[in-house]
């Protein structure tokens, strides 16, 4: 598939309500995902993120419930890996690399071109973006 073909089938995702009150099924609505700073793992977080993820990291984003697999905890991270926050693991499910189940198919789009698109094909920019979204998932880890 070709690079340009790539960028345009990766979305961001809102959630929307079917008729609200009269049918509570959820609907994952696909739209383009939004431009970012490459400085801000924050700002990132909450624009590609929190949809599934839940703007705290603890897997119980707005979309979530629509899923078939529940979005992973993000805040147990370390704890879940001897205490060590899996730092290159995180950017490496980001960019599709670590081949999870469900990163990467339709359900969880996979990053790595998307945000290739947004910095032009600089490399150290996108990897600025990697490694500020690794950070910032970095610091809402708990111990409890
Ligand atoms: C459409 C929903 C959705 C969005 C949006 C999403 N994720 Fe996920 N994510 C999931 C699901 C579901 C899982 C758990 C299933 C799996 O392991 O494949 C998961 C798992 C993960 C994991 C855990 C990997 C592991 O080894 O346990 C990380 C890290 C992660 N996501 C990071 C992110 C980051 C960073 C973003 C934003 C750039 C993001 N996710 C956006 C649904 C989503």
């Amino acid at each position: 598939m070709s690079i340009i073909r790539r960028l345009f089938s990766l979305f961001v995702l809102f959630l929307s309500l079917n008729a609200l009150g009269e049918s509570p099924q959820k609907q994952i609505k696909y739209v383009p995902a939004k431009p970012t700073s490459p400085a801000s793992g924050q700002e990132m977080y909450t624009a590609y993120c929190a949809a599934c993820h839940g703007r705290e990291g603890r897997g119980n984003g707005p979309a979530a419930e629509a899923l078939k697999v529940a979005p992973t905890d993000l805040t147990i991270l370390a704890r879940r890996n001897g205490n060590r926050y899996p730092y290159d693991h995180v950017m490496s499910a980001i960019t599709g690399d670590a081949h999870l189940p469900v990163h990467g198919s339709k359900e969880m789009p996979v990053w790595g071109g998307l945000f290739w698109g947004m910095s032009q094909g600089h490399p150290s920019e996108v990897q600025q973006r990697l490694s500020n979204l690794s950070k910032h998932i970095e610091s809402m880890q708990r111990n409890n």
